[in-house]
């Protein structure tokens, strides 16, 4: 069997992560990329790593007219006129069995919305990359619990909380172009994970149906005039103007249609997290039985005495947004494999292979997206919105939340 061509849009921290990761995904190649900034590295990354041979395009046609499938790990903010270039690529004859896109999907429902009708349009099959329903650690936890689950019942609470300091790039941190602070960037995984979680066994990935949401935002850290100055000079971005929430909690509620049995999903989501870096904490209880993933422990721990930090610099590669190079640290030895995205890779290829949607497309993504969405209103209402109420759903339909539209001082302040 010839091996899969993917082709990269975008080329920044993401696309090098999946890169990682491909190394770890039989009869795949990455063969081209086209990107603003980083192409170059990528494609040298790739070269030199057995990944293929990896070309350099220019343009997203070009690249869709050398490759099988190609991923979408550029900025929120650019997807609509990025999946409209691969649709007309594709509408010209560009060869592609299928295209990925990372999360969120939209930034508001509109955008996803759009984004499904567009993938619909092309006529090609969908990934929604939500790479912690693909961690090993979750779907090896729900594999054992499988015949318990059949027995007791099913989890009645999943929580899922992802935290770090907060993000790399200025546009993540900038709620115009990234679609809201931490709720849309991080609570998305959350309340995904913890909706996978939930489902029964052998039910699909859409079974349980969303009926209420209730949210908190606020701004903890970053809007302290210490930290928001901090934020302005290394970012650019001032949240004395166009703030966005740095912490989110909240939880969804959702319906088993067959029993008719009410089951919750607690997230917790935040960029104010000072300690060793990422942490990704999982738990779902049932009734006499649970589980745990907290990615934090480790197998691996290094100590870096403080003679030995000041000897090195930047001594800060431990761990994914880890911001301390000295004392007791974590380390994942592969945190590529770890976060879920070898096997979302996988299960894309496999999918696009055999001529169909991966294990959440782009419809599921929609969903995601309207969850998240609904939260921000259920935050600035200071109300559980109730999802079974059409009026609700219209309202979704036009919803851009007042942090995405850099009101924020309204909800945060
Ligand atoms: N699943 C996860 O854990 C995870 C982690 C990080 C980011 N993400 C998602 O991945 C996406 C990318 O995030 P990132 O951290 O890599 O961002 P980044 O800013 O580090 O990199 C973005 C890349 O896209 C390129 N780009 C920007 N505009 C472009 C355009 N119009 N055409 C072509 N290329 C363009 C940039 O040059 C850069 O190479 C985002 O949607 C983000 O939400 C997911």
């Amino acid at each position: 069997m010839d091996n899969f061509k993917l082709g990269f849009i975008g080329a920044g921290f993401l696309a090098q992560f999946q890169a990682v990761a491909l190394q770890s995904v039989r009869g795949v190649e990455l063969s081209g990329v086209h990107a603003l900034k980083g192409a170059e590295e990528l494609a040298a990354y790739a070269n030199d790593n057995g990944l293929g041979e990896c070309a350099v395009y220019s343009s997203v046609a070009e690249l869709c007219n050398h490759c099988d499938a190609v991923t979408v790990f550029a900025p929120n903010f650019v997807r609509v006129d990025l999946v409209g270039q691969i649709v007309e690529a594709v509408k010209a004859g560009a060869p592609l069995k299928g295209v990925i896109c990372e999360k969120p999907l939209g930034r508001t429902v509109a955008e996803a919305k759009q984004l499904v009708q567009m993938a619909k349009d092309g006529g090609f099959p969908t990934a929604y990359f939500e790479n912690q329903n693909h961690m090993k650690p979750i779907t090896a936890a729900l594999a054992q619990l499988a015949p318990t689950i059949r027995e007791m019942g099913p989890m009645t609470l999943a929580r899922s909380a992802e935290e770090h300091a907060g993000p790399h790039e200025p546009w993540f941190w900038d709620p115009t172009r990234q679609g809201g602070g931490v709720l849309s960037d991080m609570a998305c995984h959350s309340i995904a994970c913890s909706w996978f979680t939930l489902t029964p066994p052998d039910k699909p990935i859409d079974f349980l149906q969303p009926v209420r949401v209730s949210c908190e935002t606020a701004l903890l850290k970053w809007g302290l005039p210490k930290y928001r100055q901090d934020l302005l000079d290394r970012m650019g971005i001032d949240y004395a103007k166009t703030p966005a929430e740095d912490f989110t909690t909240g939880i969804v509620t959702f319906r088993n249609p067959e029993t008719d049995q009410l089951v919750k999903a607690q997230f917790t989501n935040s960029w104010m997290y000072d300690k060793q870096g990422l942490r990704l904490l999982m738990e779902g209880l049932g009734p006499d039985y649970a589980f745990e993933v907290n990615s934090l422990q480790t197998p691996v721990n290094i100590f870096i005495g403080d003679k030995a930090a000041e000897a090195v610099a930047d001594g800060e590669l431990a761990l994914e947004k880890s911001t301390a190079s000295r004392g007791l640290l974590a380390v994942e030895p592969n945190e590529a494999d770890l976060y879920g995205y070898v096997d979302e890779l996988a299960d894309a290829v496999q999918a696009f292979r055999e001529g169909r949607d991966a294990l959440m497309n782009w419809d599921y993504g929609l969903e995601v997206t309207k969850l998240c969405q609904a939260a921000y209103m259920a935050a600035e209402r200071r109300q559980t919105l109730d999802l079974t109420d059409a009026a609700v759903q219209k309202n979704l339909d036009g919803y851009t939340s007042l942090i995405a539209q850099g009101r924020g001082a309204e909800v945060l302040f």
